[in-house]
């Protein structure tokens, strides 16, 4: 048996990368854009790109719903997995940002599935939930690490029972021990899907040069 090392988790990353993620020009003329255009290269991995893929494929969502949009990398793998009229809304501070995504998902084809609200996350949620949005299928919360128990508690009124939400980055900055109101964040959001009555859930752990993690929750 192994001792678990980090060489051996990044080899194991590797190993699953090259076996079931073929390059993709689309996807990795995305990242090269994305950081030319100065953004943090701060997207999922492929390997949890293609894990968000598949659990959206498992799920059979046709609604999916995106906290944190970035240059549009898991926003074209999620929206990759979407039937031929399912629908991606992703949520982006930044404007910059938005911009670099929209021509990103127009390159991977997937444009015409996806619509991009600029603005805070909390008010694009409150607003989808006044205008009585159909439920989504899959939510994926991936922006600033101190809203995400907001995020959590606004998305719930904008899914159905058997609905998927899963969260990016609830494992690192938690077992840092990093003393940030990021870190508090995490912790916060882990212990309510934890709790919460109306969520199964579980964390994990994603090697990315680093282990982090992703959390999965069913809404009962
Ligand atoms: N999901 C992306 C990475 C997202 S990075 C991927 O894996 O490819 C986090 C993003 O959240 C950044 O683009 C950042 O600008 C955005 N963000 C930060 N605070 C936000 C807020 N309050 N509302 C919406 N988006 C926010
Ligand atoms: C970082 C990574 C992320 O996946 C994210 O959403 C935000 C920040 C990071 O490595 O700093
Ligand atoms: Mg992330």
């Amino acid at each position: 048996m192994h001792d678990f090392d980090k060489g051996l988790a990044m080899r194991a990353d590797a190993y699953v990368e090259d076996l079931f993620v073929p390059p993709d020009e689309g996807l990795s003329r995305g990242l090269e854009d994305a950081e030319a255009a100065g953004l943090p290269p701060i997207n999922v991995s492929p390997n949890e790109g293609k894990l968000l893929h598949l659990i959206a494929r498992i799920a059979r969502a046709s609604r999916v719903l995106e906290i944190g949009t970035l240059g549009g990398y898991s926003t074209t793998w999620l929206a990759r997995a979407l039937p031929p009229q399912g629908r991606l809304v992703t949520l982006e501070l930044e404007p910059r940002h938005a911009e670099v995504a929209r021509a990103n998902l127009a390159r991977a084809g997937v444009a015409d599935r996806v619509e991009i609200r600029i603005g805070p996350a909390s008010a694009s949620l409150r607003a989808l939930i006044e205008q009585h949005e159909p439920p989504f299928d899959l939510v994926f919360i991936d922006a600033d690490k101190e809203g995400y128990v907001e995020y959590l508690d606004l998305s719930l009124r904008l899914v159905r029972r058997g609905s998927v939400i899963l969260a990016d980055n609830t494992l690192r900055r938690v077992l840092d021990g990093d003393p940030s109101a990021d870190a508090r964040g995490i912790e916060a959001f882990n212990e309510r899907i934890a709790a919460h009555p109306r969520l199964d859930s579980l964390i994990l752990p994603i090697i990315r040069g680093h282990l982090d993690g992703l959390s999965i929750s069913i809404v009962a």
